[in-house]
């Protein structure tokens, strides 16, 4: 089986010590940088935008996971493309027309993924799974760090496991939102394979700790 992923959220980072922080998650056992973009209205918050994207690529040096919480994402897929984004995230709820919107953001040369909201169902998945590469399952509704995690987020791993088997997909799952030690080997269990993890990690004492006992973990 393959390795899980650990991809630290950096919405939780000190913003005033990216750098630091950037260099951390390099020097860590972690696999990807997720990145949170909100836009203030997909989700009631705004997180960064553009040049801040652009100023975590010059340093960071693993998998940039890019979480796109913005209405009509298809306007910038290009743009995130050039910033150096690797897998590139949109909603469901966001999207009228996904299986087009995954299609140019492969154009692009970027994994394609789909979050869903806690009220998606994943079964709405179905029809498209060997098109998605990523299902970002959220596990609180997005818009903020430091939520508590959903329990009913098992079942949905569960169901989604196994529409990505019946259908020979090589589709990954992720988790994001309220991921800890708590949950975690649960929800690899169930069938993840990245987990998202943002206050967890870096409101600890030691993120490199942090980082590394998760993935001890899950492995
Ligand atoms: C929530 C974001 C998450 C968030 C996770 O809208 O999509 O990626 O940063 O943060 P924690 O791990 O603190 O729930
Ligand atoms: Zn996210």
């Amino acid at each position: 089986m393959s390795q899980k992923r650990i991809a630290p959220s950096i919405l939780a980072a000190d913003f005033a010590n990216l750098q630091r922080d950037i260099e951390l998650v390099n020097n860590s056992d972690a696999d990807w940088f997720h990145i949170d973009i909100m836009d203030g209205v997909f989700v009631p918050n705004i997180s960064f935008g553009m040049p801040v994207l652009k100023a975590i690529n010059k340093h960071a040096n693993k998998t940039i996971d890019v979480h796109l919480m913005i209405v009509d994402p298809d306007r910038y897929i290009k743009t995130f493309a050039e910033l150096g984004s690797n897998v590139l995230t949109v909603h469901y709820e966001a999207c009228t027309h996904l299986h087009r919107t995954l299609q140019a953001i492969k154009a692009e040369g970027m994994k394609a993924g789909v979050a869903i909201n806690p009220h998606t169902p994943v079964d709405l998945l179905e029809d498209i799974i060997n098109d998605i590469d990523v299902v970002c399952i959220m596990s609180v509704n997005p818009g903020f760090g430091g939520q508590s995690f959903i329990e009913n987020t098992y079942k949905k791993v569960t169901r989604l496991k196994e529409i990505i088997l019946n259908n020979n997909a090589e589709t990954l799952i992720e988790i994001d939102g309220g991921v800890t030690n708590k949950n975690a080997k649960e929800l690899v269990n169930a069938g993840a394979d990245v987990l998202v993890a943002g206050s967890y990690v870096f409101g600890s004492s030691d993120p490199l700790k942090t980082i590394k006992d998760l993935k001890a973990q899950v492995n």
